[in-house]
């Protein structure tokens, strides 16, 4: 696994190269121990490129014992604290407004990562840790972390 960290302007960015889906996994879970709660993760990224391995890993790191599936067809999942959003199918932001999602935001106890998390951009916070997943070729993704 390569990591590079790249600062530029106001942004730091982290890129490392994932050779196989158990280095996505388990950069994940690593990342975990460095996130507060209160923290929104956006995950971007075409179909298959690991958003949701991302996820399972992340949650293992958290202590999640729940199995965290691809929640396509379900919007919204949560593991007490822990939000699992999949907005692929969403046309905008309003029907997880419906679901109170503005309050779930609000509370700083929850901890958010949302799949498609650019389809949403408009209702996440400033400080939303977004991170890209693009694929190289069938098993290596570029993973991208930006903070602002
Ligand atoms: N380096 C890698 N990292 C992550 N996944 C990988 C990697 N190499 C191969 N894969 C495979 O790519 C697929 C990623 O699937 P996953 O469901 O995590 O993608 P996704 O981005 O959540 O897709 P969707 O947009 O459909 O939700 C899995 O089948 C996984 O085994
Ligand atoms: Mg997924």
């Amino acid at each position: 696994m390569t990591k590079t960290l790249v600062k530029c302007e106001n942004v730091n960015k982290m890129v490392f190269l994932s050779i196989k889906p158990e280095d996505t996994y388990n950069y994940a879970k690593d990342f975990a121990s460095g996130i507060k709660s209160g923290a929104v993760i956006s995950l971007t990224g075409p179909l298959g490129s690991g958003k949701t391995v991302f996820v399972q890993g992340l949650a293992q790191g958290l202590g999640i014992k729940a199995k965290i599936k691809s929640p396509t067809y379900i919007l919204m999942q949560n593991h007490g604290r822990f939000y699992h959003v999949d907005a692929y199918r969403l046309e905008n932001s309003q029907a997880l407004l419906n679901l109170g999602f503005k309050e779930i935001l609000a509370d700083k106890n929850n901890l958010i990562i949302i799949e498609w998390g650019d389809k949403i951009r408009d209702i996440l916070p400033k400080d939303t840790i977004n991170i890209n997943l693009e694929h190289i070729d069938q098993n290596k993704r570029r993973i991208e972390i930006g903070i602002k």
